[in-house]
């Protein structure tokens, strides 16, 4: 189940986020797991615009989350993290779409990200759940600005896209 995220379950995210991207280990990218997570500050201030959502188990422990910015105005999927045991559910899909459900409420077309090119479960999976890359001349300035901030965390950029989904 996919609900908004409670406040004393925001401690876990960061943990979650962790965890979740150890699997990166498999495709030789351990510098994405040395990578701080969001901020507990973050995902608290996004819980509190309604911008951060929860996957929870059948107990109702929080299992995965995404949150969502609006870098120049535009909706950004910022983070999705599924734990290990959990994924290949369809919650990681469950995540996207309530993201993308409140973006077209909020008034946008489309919903934008930044991930890995040739990672099955980055970029190919978000293909398969109706994004596209952005070709890089078309990226405006405040798309060149947050992939910049992004990659200063020790990202390749060459190996990165910038995709979207149409709302
Ligand atoms: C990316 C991530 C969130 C996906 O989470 P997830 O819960 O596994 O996502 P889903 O279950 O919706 O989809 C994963 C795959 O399982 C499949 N699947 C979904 N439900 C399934 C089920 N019941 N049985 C078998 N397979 C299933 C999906 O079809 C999908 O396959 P595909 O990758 O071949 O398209 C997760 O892998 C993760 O946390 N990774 C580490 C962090 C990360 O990379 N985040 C994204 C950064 S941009």
């Amino acid at each position: 189940m996919i609900r908004p995220a409670h406040r004393q379950e925001i401690v876990l995210l960061p943990q979650i986020e962790n965890a979740a991207d150890v699997r990166y280990a498999r495709v030789g990218l351990q510098q994405v797991i040395a990578m701080p997570p969001a901020s507990v500050a973050s995902l608290e201030q996004g819980r509190r615009d309604g911008r951060l959502w929860v996957a929870v188990s059948p107990l109702n422990r929080v299992v995965g989350f995404a949150l969502m910015k609006f870098p120049g105005r535009s909706a950004w999927l910022d983070q999705l993290s599924v734990l290990g045991r959990w994924q290949r559910r369809g919650l990681g899909a469950a995540l996207i779409d309530r993201t993308a459900t409140h973006a077209r409420e909020l008034g946008h077309d489309k919903l934008y990200l930044s991930t890995y090119l040739g990672v099955p479960w980055n970029a190919p999976f978000y293909e398969r759940r109706g994004f596209a890359s952005v070709p890089r001349g078309e990226w405006p300035w405040v798309f060149r600005l947050q992939f910049m901030i992004e990659n200063r965390k020790g990202h390749q950029p060459w190996r990165r896209t910038i995709m979207q989904r149409r709302l």
